[in-house]
Parts: C-alpha cells; sequence; structure tokens
C-alpha cells in the first residue's frame, strides 16, 4: 500500500530520533518516497547526512539553504505528500503544531500539509502526563490528526511509563493501513442524512431541534476519504463538506428529505441515517406571519412526519445495507434494538444522553454498536470523526 506514495517524515529532537532511521528504511523498502524533514534539534540525534543517504534526497531542515540562498518551499512539500508523519514528536513540537508557532521547517511544513497527518510522540513520562501535552494532542486530534500513541516501556531516563515511541514497524503498518482503508470503498454509493428538520409554522418560525449535523458530515468525510461517493441529503446546518466526493443535498423539512432519500437510495449500495428528522409537523403552514394582536392562545396542531429509515427499510434490497441511530434516555439497549427491528436496519448506532461528551452540538461521541446478527460494540468517547470511522468499519466489514 506504500508504493508510490509520498511520505513527509518530520523528525524532532528526541532520543527516539534513532528509531527513525529504521521507519525511514522500513517506508523506503516499501516502495514509498520519502522526503525527511527534521527540526534543528533532531540534528542534534541524528545526522542529515544518514537520513538523506537512506532517502536519496537532501534532507530539509532550514527555509533556505544558506550558501546558495535556495528557498525550500513547505507549501510545495505539503501539497506534494500524501502522509506527513511526525516520528518521534516531542513535547516541544507538538505545542508548536497545536498552537500555530512556525518558526521551523517541520511546523510550517505541517500547517501547510493538506495530506492526513501522523503525530507519533515521545517524551518523558511526566512530560506525556503533563495537562500541557494533553491538552496540545487534544488539539491535534481535533484538527483530524491521526496520534500513535506511545508504548508504556522503560523510557530514556530509565522511569518505567508511558512516553515510548511506538515501534517503527508498528508505525510503517498503521501508515500502510491508512492508506488500504482510503480504498477501502471505492466505488460504493453511499447515502447519508445529516442535520435536524426545520418544520415551518409560518415564514419565520419552525419547529427543530438541536442537531448540528456533524456527525453525519464526519461521516460523509470518512466514506468520501475512503473512496466511496457519497450522497449527504443534509438539514439546515452550519458545518461544510470538504471533500468533492461529497455531494450535499440541501433539505429543509423531513418531506423534503424523504423525497431526496427516495431519489438517491435506489443508486445507493448503504445509507446512514444520521439526521435528527422531526417527529412531528404543524398541520397547518401559515402563509404569512401569524401576528400577536388579537390571539392570546395559539394552539399548534402536529401531524405525525413519514419515518424515512423505515421507509428506506421496507425498499431495501438484499444487496443494500442501512445503519440507523438511536438516541436514548431510557432503556437504551432495548429500545435501540426494537428501532432497529422496526425499522429493518442492519445496524444501529446507539448515543445516549447520559454520556457526558455525547449526542447533539458536541465534538465528541460515545457509541454503542449494535447490528443485527446480535453483536453489541461499546466503544469510549472519542472524536467524531474517529466514530465514524468505526462505524463504516461496523458496517461494511462486520467481524
Ligand atoms: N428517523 C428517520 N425518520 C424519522 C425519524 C427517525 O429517518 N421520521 C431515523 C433517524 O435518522 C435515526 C433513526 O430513525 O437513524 C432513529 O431515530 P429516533 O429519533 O431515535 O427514533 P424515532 O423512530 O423517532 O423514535 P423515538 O423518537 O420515539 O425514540
Amino acid at each position: 500500500m506504500l508504493k508510490g506514495k509520498h511520505i513527509i517524515l518530520g523528525i524532532t529532537g528526541g532520543i527516539a530520533a534513532y528509531k527513525s532511521v529504521t521507519l525511514l528504511r522500513l517506508l523506503v523498502k516499501a516502495g514509498a518516497e520519502v522526503q525527511v524533514v527534521i527540526t534543528p534539534s533532531g540534528k542534534e540525534f541524528i545526522t542529515p547526512v544518514t537520513l538523506s543517504a537512506l532517502s536519496g534526497k537532501p534532507v530539509v531542515s532550514e527555509f533556505f539553504t544558506a550558501n546558495t540562498g535556495e528557498w525550500h518551499s513547505h507549501v510545495d512539500l505539503g501539497l506534494w505528500a500524501d502522509a506527513m508523519v511526525i516520528a518521534p514528536a516531542t513535547a516541544s513540537t507538538i505545542g508548536k503544531m497545536a498552537n500555530g508557532i512556525a518558526d521551523n521547517m517541520l511546523v510550517t511544513t505541517y500547517l501547510s500539509a493538506k495530506a492526513p497527518v501522523f503525530v507519533a510522540p515521545a517524551m518523558d513520562l511526566d512530560m506525556m502526563a503533563h495537562p500541557s501535552t494533553l491538552r496540545n494532542i487534544e488539539a491535534l486530534r481535533s484538527y483530524g490528526n491521526h496520534i500513535i500513541e506511545p508504548a508504556a516501556g522503560e523510557l530514556a531516563s530509565k522511569l518505567v511509563g508511558k512516553g515510548r515511541m511506538e515501534e517503527p514497524e508498528r508505525i510503517a503498518e498503521i501508515l500502510s493501513e491508512f492508506f488500504a482503508s482510503r480504498e477501502s470503498l471505492k466505488g460504493k454509493k453511499i447515502l447519508i442524512t445529516a442535520g435536524p428538520t426545520h418544520e415551518k409554522i409560518d415564514p419565520v418560525r419552525f419547529i427543530g431541534n438541536y442537531s448540528s449535523g456533524k456527525m453525519g458530515y464526519a461521516l460523509a468525510e470518512e466514506a468520501a476519504a475512503r473512496g466511496a461517493d457519497v450522497a449527504l441529503v443534509s438539514g439546515p446546518v452550519d458545518v461544510k463538506a470538504i471533500n468533492p466526493r461529497i455531494r450535499v443535498i440541501e433539505v429543509e423539512s423531513a418531506l423534503e428529505m424523504l423525497d431526496a432519500c427516495l431519489a438517491e437510495f435506489p443508486a445507493a449500495d448503504a445509507a446512514i441515517m444520521c439526521a435528527a428528522v422531526a417527529d412531528y409537523r404543524p398541520a397547518e403552514r401559515a402563509d404569512s406571519k401569524i401576528k400577536r394582536e388579537g390571539c392570546s392562545d395559539v394552539e399548534l396542531r402536529l401531524v405525525a412526519n413519514p419515518d424515512i429509515a423505515a421507509t428506506l427499510g421496507k425498499a431495501k434490497r438484499p444487496d443494500q445495507k442501512i445503519a440507523g441511530f438511536a438516541l436514548e434516555t431510557d432503556n437504551e439497549a432495548a429500545n435501540a434494538r426494537s428501532k432497529l427491528e422496526r425499522k429493518n436496519l442492519d445496524m444501529i448506532v446507539l448515543n445516549s444522553l447520559r454520556d457526558a461528551g455525547a449526542g447533539f452540538r458536541t465534538d465528541t461521541n460515545k457509541v454503542t454498536i449494535i447490528s443485527r446478527s446480535g453483536s453489541v460494540r461499546e466503544f469510549p468517547l472519542k472524536p467524531k470523526s474517529e466514530v465514524a470511522a468505526d462505524i463504516l468499519d461496523s458496517l461494511f466489514s462486520p467481524e
């Protein structure tokens, strides 16, 4: 999977820099083109001569070459890369990356990189456990960077704990698995619903809910990044789709969402029903603004909206799959399971409003995935981008 891939290997000043030589060798051996970018303190630990000999390319460290004045473009480098891996990543570099302190070539390249970034922290256990480091690592995660967690073991200080850089073999494997996953949904068409629906009362008012669309958009981005063509039927949200493989179909009400889904579903291999569809809409919609004068009481009669997931569930062919969501407050698992049956879904993603950090408007979610076959997998609280990956893994490669 690494053959022909353009990889930037960022090396910073930590003892584990010696392991970067092995990582470089493994990447080159697997057929990748590797450009090493090293920080000034990285060069105290490992020489550019070794690295350029192994990569077959001059190592980049400064913004320009001192004697010739040749400018090294971090922008070009950032665009060239299919992936950037920073191994080892010291507390200092992680802090700079998290806060945009672009005082060396490595951090400027990181800030310019459009490709996915992998960060393999390596430091002493107390530095690793410091709230500042943990906060910066969380910031990187929230930017969508992949953190390759350090292992626990004996550290250079002879202290034993978490902080040892992951082994080069494993880092190379993670990169390879990543590129494999990028192709895993190639040729698949996926329909995703996202966001709330707005049910109009009059031209200026509606019934809505707190859904931000973040989970549905994260699913769309992850599916598109894996090569799928995504039709994203979205209620009114502030989030924007980034990947050009995502076709956004903007709708407002549940009825519009149903129409769009019915039009898209026949061509889809799978549908993921992530929208928080309003269960009811006003029975009548006023054509002009409802005025206050003369109306001390207003009664709003509501009628049930169609169940979009269940409608697609009925129309589902054997070659199609549907995943739904269930947001529950009580009897979570039992309610989710009965929804799965009732709507003829293949999988249901349960999130409970009882879990802090899960549900509406957050950047994280904590889910339990229940499959039709009865398997139940509980996941910890994670960024929605990682939850999206777990959901797609479960839907397309059930264990
Ligand atoms: N759903 C849908 N159309 C609706 C209501 C829900 O497509 N009119 C989908 C949601 O996108 C979600 C799943 O059905 O994937 C479950 O939604 P939820 O609101 O939890 O379930 P409801 O069927 O509305 O049941 P209740 O509100 O009674 O819990």
